[in-house]
């Protein structure tokens, strides 16, 4: 995270005596990522974050395999035809993966219980619904439209107000704003399409009361459940860089250019082995002779997932994309509009459209997607060929 919070009560100094109104100490616990060398926040707990008294293996009862995109194609997978399940963390049907991320869809209107994923960042965004996000940093208020951007290692949960509809990133490492909108400090710089005021943290602490209170946590030898002799919502307060945010997609400033720009225009965040980007409404390129939809590309280093999550989408006209569409444009394939677009959208221009309201989450890796059991459980078998129709 880029900028510094703090929430709630902390001590003067860090390290120093901080005391309950009973004359007890407050448990003092470092969340840091990369070994101290990196971002990391300092919370004050009523109770030790140490103190469990049960460790239980959990069998998965997700399904998790994936398999490689073969033959390989262009895929189109809808969404909307999955049915929820569980809540917003055993619920997810995983769609697509590699060593990299995990992207997952899940649908429900079930609280899920305390989670913590140690495996990596996981940034859910919110298509429809709205959803309270609460966790030992205090609690965010979510809706459509949200980026919620989970720290590794952050004690969670969710509890939707009404049916949600997620998309979930589950990364291997960490995600963070784009580098090169950063300044060597890490402010958001000016020609960055957000910045810190559009991004909210929790504001107050969350204190719940309770005692063996259980929380799944995910690591890479797989679930266990571990119970907590306390409940680990007891921050009084908290201090730092590193925490959970949202992050609004209507709240991202597009670029523009004359003639078409390229995705990295769009970029939002960045993980380990893949991108994160926002395609919202905006004015079409505006160059004269303009072509203002993409022309066909190889990104021959990338797989693209993206998710259709509002508007129209003119250039995928005669494909069946439609809102909650997800396409997947593998590497080894080159994708672009789909027959006749082009010449639409410049008679649309001619005719006095200005603006796209397209409105798209998309997920470029650099390694292959393979491809989940949910994904080709709703998949449109008939997409490979819409171009040669
Ligand atoms: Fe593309």
């Amino acid at each position: 995270m880029p900028y510094y919070r703090v929430v709630g009560e902390v001590p003067r100094k860090r390290h120093v005596q901080f005391r309950r109104p009973d004359g007890g100490l407050y448990a003092e616990e470092l969340m840091g990522e990369e070994g101290f060398s990196s971002d990391s926040s300092l919370l004050y707990h009523r109770h030790l974050p140490t103190a469990i008294i049960k460790a239980e293996a959990v069998t998965p009862t997700a399904e998790t395999r994936l398999e490689p995109n073969l033959p390989l194609s262009p895929r189109h997978f809808r969404t909307q035809e999955l049915a929820g399940a569980g809540d917003l963390v055993t619920g997810r049907v995983l769609l697509a993966g590699n060593g990299d991320v995990r992207l997952s869809y899940a649908t429900t209107d079930q609280p899920s219980e305390l989670y913590r994923n140690s495996m990596g960042d996981e940034c859910v965004y919110v298509q429809s619904g709205r959803v309270r996000f609460e966790s030992t940093y205090g609690a965010i208020e979510a809706g459509e439209g949200d980026y919620l951007v989970v720290p590794t290692g952050t004690i969670h949960r969710w509890v939707p107000d009404g049916p949600v509809n997620v998309l979930a990133i589950e990364a291997s490492g960490h995600i963070r704003p784009p580098k090169r909108y950063l300044s060597q400090y890490g402010q958001l710089l000016e020609h960055a399409p957000y910045c810190e005021r559009d991004l909210r943290g929790p504001a107050e602490p969350l204190i719940v009361e309770g005692e063996e209170v259980p929380v799944l946590v995910r690591t890479r030898g797989g679930l266990t459940r571990l119970v907590y002799r306390d409940h680990p919502f007891d921050v009084v307060g908290w201090d730092g860089y590193l925490y959970p945010f949202a992050f609004n997609i209507n709240d991202f400033e597009p670029i523009v250019k004359r003639t078409h720009a390229p995705p990295p225009v769009h970029q939002t965040f960045e993980g380990p082995g893949f991108v994160v980007c926002s395609f919202c409404p905006r004015p079409l390129d505006y160059h004269p002779e303009a072509i203002p939809i993409p022309y066909n590309h190889h990104n021959v280093d990338s797989d693209e997932f993206m998710f259709y999550v509002g508007g129209d989408y003119s250039a995928r006209k005669g494909s069946g994309i439609d809102v909650g569409s997800i396409s997947l444009h593998p590497a080894g394939f080159t994708h672009g509009p789909q027959p006749g677009a082009v010449e639409a959208v410049i008679r649309a221009v001619a005719e006095g459209v200005t603006t796209t309201n397209e409105m798209a989450v998309m997920v470029d890796t650099f390694r292959p997607l393979d491809l989940g059991q949910g994904a080709l459980s709703c998949e449109d078998a008939g997409y490979a060929w819409t171009w040669a129709r």
